[in-house]
């Protein structure tokens, strides 16, 4: 299996809950490591781009909203087969929908505030990664 890079952000209401430490945890235990890591409170202008892709959705509006709500906690994950490792492990979108032990299932309260978010694609890691990490900022591991 391929060594991938996914982006993992860890939502203003898990944020809010203190459950930053608990997450990172279930990522190490999985055998996926932080290579990048910053907290950052969100400006509407870099949300809006951020899920661009989900414009014209019905929920966009809230979804943005939600986003610049508080602070959020985003980082780069590292390991075999990382974007689908990293999204067994968030669980489904939908709360309700996940299976028990997943995040979202342990500390997501709704589909609107899920706690998690992570790539779904390659592609789409590569840009989200670019999008929050300058090169220099992004650290692989040595040993
Ligand atoms: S869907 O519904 O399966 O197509 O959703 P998806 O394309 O995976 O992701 C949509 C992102 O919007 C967030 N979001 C919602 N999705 C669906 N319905 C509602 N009401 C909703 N509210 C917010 C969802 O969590 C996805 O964001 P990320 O950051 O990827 O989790």
């Amino acid at each position: 299996m391929a060594v991938e890079r996914t982006l993992s952000i860890i939502k203003p209401d898990a944020v809010a809950k203190n459950v930053i430490g608990e997450i990172y945890s279930r990522f190490e235990h999985a055998g996926l490591k932080i290579i990048a890591a910053r907290m950052q409170h969100l400006s509407r202008e870099r949300a809006e781009a951020f899920y661009a892709v989900h414009s014209e959705r019905p929920f966009f509006k809230d979804l943005v909203s939600f986003m610049i709500s508080g602070p959020v906690m985003v980082q780069v994950l590292e390991g075999e087969n990382a974007i689908a490792l990293h999204r067994d492990i968030m669980g489904a979108t939908d709360p309700k929908k996940a299976d028990p032990g997943t995040i979202r299932a342990d500390f997501a309260d709704s589909i609107d505030e899920n706690a998690v978010h992570g790539s779904d694609s390659p592609d789409t890691a590569a840009q989200e990664i670019n999008f929050f990490f300058g090169p220099d900022e992004v650290c692989p591991r040595t040993r």
